[in-house]
């Protein structure tokens, strides 16, 4: 069965709730998904295997929180190349760090990436909003499918 990774940044939780969101679309469009802190990444083994991925970190100070960028350094080494890519985070006004995951896995990695990033700026992360969250993985999960 496909099967994705979703590993995620979040120093007050908002970004790890974001996560939750997207693992359930992923679920519920029928593909397998592990759930995991960036802390419980101790190397690139951990990554191995999937079919499709989603890193998320909230911003913080225009960046990425450190044990993300550490994890993209394993995550080179993962052989994720051509597999399905996603990133994700929640933000408060600038939100840089979906973004330059999103690019990293693009251009570093040579994925095979959903759209855009998704960024969802807190406070104010109602169910309304956390649609977009859900949906994000449906299409994860659609593009890991279709690539079969
Ligand atoms: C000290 C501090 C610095 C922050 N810097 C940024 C920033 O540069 N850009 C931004 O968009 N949000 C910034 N934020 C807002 C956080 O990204 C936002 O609160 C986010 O929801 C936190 O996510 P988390 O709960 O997953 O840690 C900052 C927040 C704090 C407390």
């Amino acid at each position: 069965m496909a099967k994705a990774l979703i590993v995620y940044a979040s120093r007050t939780g908002t970004t790890k709730r974001i996560a939750g969101v997207i693992a359930e679309g992923i679920r519920d469009a029928g593909v397998e998904v592990d759930l995991v802190d960036v802390k419980d990444v101790a190397n690139e083994s951990k990554l191995q295997g999937y079919d499709g991925y989603a890193f998320g970190s909230a911003t913080y100070h225009g960046e990425m929180m450190q044990p993300m960028k550490t994890m993209l350094f394993l995550a080179e080494k993962a052989q994720v190349e051509g597999k399905i890519g996603g990133a994700f985070g929640a933000y408060g006004w600038s939100g840089e760090a979906p973004e330059r995951i999103y690019d990293t896995m693009k251009n570093i990695f040579s994925m095979d990436m959903v759209g855009t990033s998704l960024k969802l700026k807190s406070p104010g992360l109602t169910p309304v909003v956390l649609k977009a969250a859900h949906d994000y993985g449906t299409e994860i999960a659609r593009r890991i499918t279709a690539k079969g």
